[in-house]
């Protein structure tokens, strides 16, 4: 089992914040930080994540390699492990990848990543909605245990699912590099020609279909006049 590349804390400001300051004391890569509960978590894009007890908060390091892949690479990666993890403790659930790595039911968030990076060292936080789905005013969320036979698992099995998964593909990009990544979320993220609403900042956000990604992971966008764009960063919506 994982549990010796674990250190588990009853509470913390963010996992993330406190791995940023062990990776400089020399956490090694693949040992996870664990806490039950969060009390400033942070998501992607400036906003807070709420912490809520019995829902799972962890971050690791990756240091980065001379001769790894795109980095860019790394989002699509996280997403793809966490999908694996956690179809592989509810096979019959429906969960999608919403680019660059929401984990969706539905229209509902279930899990969501951040990665910061300082130079060679990227912090991967991950936050899975086990126990019970943040009520926010913005978006629609969904826990684990909302989902038939998701009573049972906890914080620490899903923890459990997602080391080995977070190993193979981590060992996957550094052996056949970024495209083994894109094939992989392609295969578990929302459909080519899904039209998505994609937010890239103060302007409203723009309308087109999901096209696929390109050789760095970025999204393409087909706009409605035939023209598409490459978007590397940004907030996407899927349209029904
Ligand atoms: C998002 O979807 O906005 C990303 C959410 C990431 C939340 C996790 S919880 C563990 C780690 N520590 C943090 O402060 N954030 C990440």
């Amino acid at each position: 089992m994982a549990q010796d590349r674990i250190r588990l804390v009853a509470e913390t400001g963010s996992t993330n914040a406190d791995l940023k300051a062990l990776a400089a004391s020399g956490w090694p890569e693949g040992q996870w930080l664990r806490a039950e509960r969060q009390t400033a978590g942070r998501g992607r894009l400036g906003r807070d994540w709420q912490s809520v007890t019995g829902n799972l908060h962890a971050s690791t390091l990756i240091r980065l390699r001379p001769g790894d892949p795109l980095v860019t690479g790394l989002g699509l990666l996280a997403g793809i492990a966490v999908h694996d993890a956690l179809a592989g403790l509810l096979p019959d659930a429906a969960i999608q990848l919403k680019w660059p790595n929401d984990v969706m039911v539905g229209q509902a968030k279930l899990a969501g990543m951040l990665l910061e990076r300082d130079g060679d060292e990227v912090i991967l936080g991950i936050g899975v909605n086990v126990a019970q789905a943040p009520r926010l005013l913005d978006r629609e969320t969904i826990a684990l245990a909302d989902l038939p036979g998701g009573q049972g698992i906890d914080a620490a099995r899903v923890l459990d699912a997602l080391v080995p998964a977070l190993d193979d593909w981590l060992a996957r990009w550094r052996a056949e590099g970024t495209a083994a990544l894109i094939t992989a979320w392609l295969g578990r993220g929302h459909p080519v020609g899904t039209r998505l609403a994609v937010s890239t900042g103060a302007d409203r956000p723009q309308h087109g279909r999901f096209l696929g990604l390109d050789a760095h992971g970025a999204l393409i966008l087909g706009l409605e006049d035939g023209t598409s764009e490459i978007i590397h960063s940004g907030d996407v919506g899927v349209l029904l």
